[in-house]
Order: C-alpha cells, then sequence, then structure tokens
C-alpha cells in the first residue's frame, strides 16, 4: 500500500491547515508596535515560494520607511480631499499614519496578455504565502489597492522604473487591535461537480 503521508509529507495535519487558514483576517487596526524587520524579510522569503508559471519571479516587494510612507500618505490625502474633501482626507492621513508596517507589491509589466495575467496571478499567490506566513507569528495584515497604488506619481516615490513593474497594492501589517469577521458563501455554490 503507498504511504501517502510519506510521498507528500506535511508538518501541518489537514484539519490544522484549515483552521489555519480560516483564521488569517484582513486588519487595519493595529497596536504601534512595529514587527521585527527579520520576520518580514522571513515573510517575504515565503513568499517567493508561490507557484509561478514559467518561474518569472514577477514580484518586488519594497518595505516603506517612514520618508517614503509619508509621502504616500499625502499622495493619498490629496486625492481624497480632490474626491471627497479636507476633512475626510485628514481623517485618512491620520489613519494611514496609525499603520506600523507597510510593504508596497509590484508586479512585472509584460505586453503578452497572457504572460501579465498569469504574472499578477502569481503575485497574488505571493502576497497571500506572504500574509499566511505573517499570520502564523500573530501579525495580521490587509492588502489595499485603492486609487493611490495606481497613480502616476507612485513610481517616483517608491522609486522603481513603471515601465518595468506596476504597483498592485500596499501590505499594512501589525499586531491586531481585534479580529474582524468575515463571511464566505456556502461551499455548495461554488464547488460544482460535473460527470
Ligand atoms: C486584490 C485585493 C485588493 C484589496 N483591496 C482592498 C482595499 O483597497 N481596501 C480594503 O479595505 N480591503 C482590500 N482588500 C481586502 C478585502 O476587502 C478583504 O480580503 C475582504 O473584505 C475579506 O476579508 P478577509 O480577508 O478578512 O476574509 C483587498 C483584497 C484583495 C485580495
Amino acid at each position: 500500500m503507498t504511504d501517502r503521508a510519506a510521498l507528500t509529507p506535511s508538518p501541518i495535519r489537514p484539519e490544522v491547515a484549515g483552521e489555519f487558514l480560516r483564521g488569517r483576517r484582513s486588519v487595519d487596526q493595529f497596536t504601534a508596535e512595529v514587527p521585527d524587520e527579520a520576520l518580514v524579510r522571513d515573510a517575504v522569503e515565503a513568499a517567493r515560494w508561490a507557484p509561478n508559471h514559467h518561474l518569472t519571479q514577477p514580484w518586488r516587494f519594497y518595505l516603506v520607511g517612514p520618508q517614503t510612507r509619508s509621502e504616500i500618505i499625502e499622495l493619498n490625502a490629496r486625492l481624497v480631499a480632490e474626491r471627497k474633501n479636507a476633512e475626510v482626507a485628514d481623517a485618512k492621513r491620520q489613519r494611514w499614519q496609525g499603520m506600523p508596517g507597510w510593504l508596497a507589491v509590484t508586479c512585472a509589466q509584460s505586453d503578452d496578455p497572457i504572460t501579465a495575467r498569469e504574472d499578477f496571478a502569481a503575485c497574488a499567490c505571493a502576497i497571500q504565502n506572504l500574509t499566511l506566513y505573517l499570520h502564523s507569528a500573530g501579525v495580521a495584515s490587509k492588502w489595499i489597492s485603492g486609487e493611490v497604488t495606481r497613480h502616476a506619481d507612485l513610481p517616483r516615490i517608491l522609486a522603481y522604473d513603471a515601465t518595468v513593474e506596476y504597483c498592485i497594492g500596499i501590505v499594512w501589517y501589525g499586531y491586531p487591535k481585534r479580529r474582524p469577521r468575515s463571511q464566505r458563501a456556502p461551499i455548495d455554490g461554488i464547488m460544482l461537480s460535473r460527470p
């Protein structure tokens, strides 16, 4: 008889894995404590083992320090002020200033639409690896993809070449103040059998 566990050894039992995966939440309320950079580096190391067609390794992770962060926050406040008003913009500014950890994630540009789609998918898998790794250390996170992540000023602020890569999001991370609820549609509606 085949020993399946020996063929695909895993230190994690399925029921533990399921509970762990279901336990990750998107969090945007954190304590002031900033997680260690070494932990973030380990999370990025794990992120790059995401599946990736043709091994293009299209991801870059920018650890965003205080100066760059301020520029992003100001750009975002400006966009919110234009769209809404100064009061809402200031509230956003203050909220964003409270986010302890920031990573900006970019994906390689590609002229080939199939490669572009697959590279984006690989980057999304990498972000999920990253957030799950952080989750295992008690660090929560949120991937945001608002207007500021697509703004033409962002490549200058983050100092990357917009002809080579584009930002797919910012990941805030830190120790959670609370664990929000989340819901999913029942599995019967999404897993469909065909003969
Ligand atoms: C590609 C992507 C973009 C997202 N962008 C935002 C965003 O801009 N703002 C936000 O509040 N949440 C954003 N989220 C987080 C989702 O809102 C969150 O995953 C969803 O509410 C489910 O919550 P959960 O992750 O705790 O299950 C994004 C998630 C993904 C995967």
